[in-house]
């Protein structure tokens, strides 16, 4: 089936309602009490994995529209990984303003003393740069500095996983199944990051 304009808006409401209701399941579950006496830790899970789900999500667009040979999906890519963001946001701000009641010191100390905090930051403040630089003007504005920055998506979607197989005091299989995933979504893109990576590597030397 070909796409047309009209099927792009009408994916781009559903993931608004998609995501919305994902939101709206979010606060029934903690004003419900479903998370227990303490929420932190089901918001902190909820969030995370969201944010994982939503960024994997975002990374299948280009081979699904590649594969289905439906270019205009790639329209779709930007909205999602705005989610990805939303959620990764949520999850960062659950910890900082739940577990370390806004202690903006004690942040810092956190990611700096504990790695598998590093590596979630990294992956936020990658998200980030991503975000604000992903309008249509700044990407003209920024030239071919934008792909190289937009590149780091790939490093996002490595890290992110890990801090997720770091966090884990003991259940390692949910964990190692994002991982795999995330090689999967690499690999299938192996001939653009030996572009990215080896290349410039064979210049240097
Ligand atoms: C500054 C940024 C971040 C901070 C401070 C942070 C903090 C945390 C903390 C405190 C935990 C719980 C560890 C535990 O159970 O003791 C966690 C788990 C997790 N994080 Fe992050 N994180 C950040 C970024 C991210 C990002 C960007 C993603 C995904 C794109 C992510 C995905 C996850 C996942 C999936 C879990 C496991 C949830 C669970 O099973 O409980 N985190 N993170």
């Amino acid at each position: 089936m070909r796409l047309t304009p009209n099927h792009i808006t009408v994916i781009k409401v559903l993931v608004h309602l998609v995501s919305l209701s994902f939101a709206a399941n979010l606060v029934n579950l903690v004003l419900s009490g479903r998370f227990g006496a303490d929420p932190v830790d089901g918001i902190t899970h909820y969030t995370g994995l969201a944010a994982l789900n939503t960024l994997a999500i975002t990374m299948l667009i280009s081979p699904i529209a590649r594969f289905s040979k439906n270019g205009l999906l790639v329209r779709c890519r930007r909205l999602i990984g705005l989610y990805a963001f939303f959620w990764a946001t949520l999850h960062m701000l659950t910890f900082f303003a739940l577990d370390l009641t806004f202690n903006f010191s004690l942040l810092w100390t956190e990611i700096l003393s504990r790695p598998y905090l590093t590596f979630g930051a990294i992956s936020w403040l990658i998200l980030f740069a991503l975000t604000i630089t992903s309008t249509a003007k700044i990407q003209r504005r920024m030239g071919a500095k934008w792909q190289q920055l937009h590149n780091l998506v790939y490093v996002a979607l490595i890290i992110a996983p890990v801090h997720f197989y770091w966090s884990s005091k003991s259940e390692l299989i949910e964990p190692s199944i994002y991982i795999l995933l995330a090689l999967t979504l690499l690999a299938i893109r192996w001939k653009t990051l030996k572009r990215i990576v080896v290349r410039p590597v064979f210049k240097r030397t």
